[in-house]
């Protein structure tokens, strides 16, 4: 069964601020751009928030940030000329965004953890009474450090935020942190923003400061908490590894809960498509890359590795497997320790068990592809297919050189170097045949004998 689908927030809107060079990620690649379980991590807060079946979401994107703009597609971009601050990144948008939404979601894109869960609370908050201006998402870190800080008055209202080094010393000991999400007013939005200023300690427009603006001209600010975890802010390379620990753990208990065995989870990475079927096994060690879905009660025995491969229901792949994108993998099938399937069709029961390459390939229903074998499928310009018919063996340390067929039930002998199709039922050959000298190492002997009398003297 399916979740019931959410409300559509019709009158809503949401604005991602990405524009920022993310100088903190060293890095050549715009920091939104970065991964977690195998997807840039704009396109996880693009999947949240399309869950939410907003009217519109904008991505403020800077200059050369192309790349930036076609993940964020078919969703709208701006651009924010100058990096001058997150106040000044919004106001790019008020173009692309346009006017007459009752709500606007403000989001950063290197907070990418957030569910569409902790987002509805966000908006129930701005809509319930006495429905404040804005509501920011707080949160309380383990370590607060460089998180701007929530100040509230004596009733517990939001009065404004401090950056941490903006903040005074008694500021900075405050445990509730800005998660920089928030929901705003739409109608008042921009005639708010044009009130911030940049007299601060990094001479930027702060979008923090949305709070005392708005609280200056009569209006009413209120904070709500979410989890730490899920609003980390992602800056440099080490947030970016708790961050994916963050994303592993969830994914590892989507996949527990619909029904596959993890013998040792944290030891299994999984991607954010990854689809495990029911009563599916997976040992430690395995790793997903994209695009990878396993049939039921199929096992991945440990340290095989999959990108882009579907396991049907029942087959047995690794240990020590590798599937690679483009391998379709029968039901039944076994697939054993170091073995490598890439753009291949193994069929139903087919057996390919150890040390084998079979690329641009396909192995017939039930064929059996002995250890060693390879299908030679490049020739140094171009990629060659290679078709085994249904229920032919190939024997041991048999190179297929592709283009090339073995037919229905066809037999090749280990160790041929095939280069003609073979037909069907046929045996092939295609090696040395094989010498035979009578007596001749009793030959030899006398001449061995010899030489060690030599050495020795
Ligand atoms: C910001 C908040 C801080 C909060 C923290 C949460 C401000 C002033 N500070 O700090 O209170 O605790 O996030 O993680 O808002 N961006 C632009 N254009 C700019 C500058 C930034 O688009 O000119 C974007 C960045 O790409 C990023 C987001 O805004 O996605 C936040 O900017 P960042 O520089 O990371 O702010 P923090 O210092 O982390
Ligand atoms: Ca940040």
């Amino acid at each position: 069964m399916t979740d019931p689908q959410p409300m559509p927030e019709g009158d809503t809107a949401a604005v991602i601020l990405a524009a920022g060079m993310g100088t903190r990620m060293r890095s050549a690649v715009p920091k939104v751009l970065h991964p977690l379980a195998g997807r840039p991590m704009i396109r996880h807060l693009i999947a949240a928030l399309e869950e939410l079946g907003l009217a519109r979401i904008v991505v403020v994107v800077g200059p050369g940030m192309e790349a930036v703009a076609e993940a964020a597609a078919p969703h709208a971009t701006a651009l924010q000329a100058e990096r001058l601050g997150t106040a000044h990144a919004l106001m790019a948008a008020r173009e692309a965004l346009g006017e007459g939404f009752a709500d606007v979601l403000v989001l950063f894109g290197d907070t990418p953890l957030v569910t569409p869960e902790t987002l509805r609370r966000l908006l129930a908050a701005r809509r319930a009474r006495p429905r404040p201006a804005l509501v920011v998402l707080g949160m309380r870190p383990e370590h607060p450090n460089e998180y701007g800080r929530l100040v509230t008055d004596r009733r517990g209202a939001l009065t404004r935020i401090v950056e941490a080094r903006d903040a005074s010393a008694r500021e900075r000991r405050i445990g509730l942190c800005n998660s920089g999400a928030m929901a705003v007013d739409g109608a008042r939005l921009f005639d708010l923003l044009v009130h911030i200023g940049n007299d601060n300690a990094k001479g930027e427009y702060y979008l923090t400061d949305l709070v005392a603006v708005a609280r200056a001209r009569g209006l009413r600010a209120a904070a709500i908490e979410g989890d730490a975890g899920e609003l980390m802010g992602i800056n440099g390379r080490a947030d970016l590894a708790a961050a994916e620990a963050i994303v592993q753990a969830r994914l590892r208990r989507a996949a527990m809960e619909g029904g596959a065995s993890l013998a040792d989870p944290q030891s299994v990475f999984l991607s954010f498509d990854t689809r495990l079927g029911r009563d599916v096994t997976v040992g430690p060690n395995v790793v997903f890359g994209p695009g990878v879905s396993v049939g039921e009660g199929a096992t991945i025995h440990a340290f095989s590795h999959l990108a882009g491969a579907v396991v049907a229901p029942g087959a047995v792949v690794g240990p020590y497997a590798r599937l690679r994108p483009g391998a379709r993998i029968g039901a039944g099938t076994h697939i054993g320790n170091f073995v490598e399937i890439k753009n291949a069709e193994v069929e139903a029961g087919a057996k390919v068990n150890h040390l084998t390459y079979v690329g641009d390939a396909r192995v017939g229903e039930g064929a059996n592809v002995g250890a060693g074998t390879i299908t030679c499928n490049y020739d140094g310009r171009a990629k060659h297919r290679t078709d085994i018919g249904a229920g032919a063996f190939i024997g041991s340390n048999v190179a297929l050189v592709a283009p090339v067929s073995v037919g229905k039930d066809a037999v090749v002998g280990a160790g041929s170097v095939i280069t003609k199709d073979v037909a069907p039922g046929a045996l092939a050959l295609a090696r040395p045949e094989q010498v035979e000298v009578r007596g001749w190492a009793a030959r030899r002997r006398p001449r061995k004998r010899a030489k060690r009398g030599r050495g020795r003297g």
